[in-house]
């Protein structure tokens, strides 16, 4: 396999390039590799590694550590629910406990079509609309188990039309 581009190129190339040598690298790197290309690369731990002086091990134990970060593509769609505060405080647990159903998967999942991946997050600044969810870069506010399929079925839809 190899590395997908960001650049066009070889965005693991040029996220070090960009933050080699700051202090503390590896971190913006990983989300530079990650923002660009959906995921980190297995492949591409190898060459992070090399480039800032660590073990591949140090690398993959920080990719591990932090949730954020995914080792293998993300689904087309990805559904965040958010879990933070004010957003439980309105339903939020009801809402993630339907999404968790209706997608059929866990947080940090990916279905095996490929369609969904389902993640936590901590807060989308909406906090007074809550629950809040976000899919692709939008957010959804006042989520209902009602509105969460609607914009499924949205999602199912958009992408029939795109074959
Ligand atoms: S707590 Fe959910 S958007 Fe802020």
């Amino acid at each position: 396999m190899t590395v997908p581009s960001a650049t066009a190129s070889d965005p693991v190339q040029a996220a070090l390039d960009t933050w080699q040598n700051e202090p503390g690298a590896l971190l913006p790197v990983l989300h530079a590799v990650q923002d660009s290309v959906g995921y980190i690369p297995r492949e591409a731990i190898a060459a992070i590694a090399d480039a800032l002086r660590l073990t591949r091990a140090e690398v993959s134990g920080v990719i591990s550590f932090y949730h954020h970060f995914r080792t293998t593509p993300p689904g087309r769609h990805t559904v965040e629910v958010c879990r933070a505060e004010a957003c439980q405080a309105v339903g939020a647990r009801q809402l993630e406990a339907h999404a968790k159903t209706r997608l059929g998967l866990d947080y940090h999942e990916t279905g095996a079509d490929g369609q969904f991946s389902l993640e936590p997050v901590y807060c989308l600044g909406n906090c007074a609309c809550g629950p809040s969810i976000r899919i692709g870069g939008a957010v959804y506010g006042r989520v209902s188990e009602a509105r969460f399929d609607e914009l499924l079925t949205g999602l199912d839809t958009r992408a029939l039309e795109l074959r």
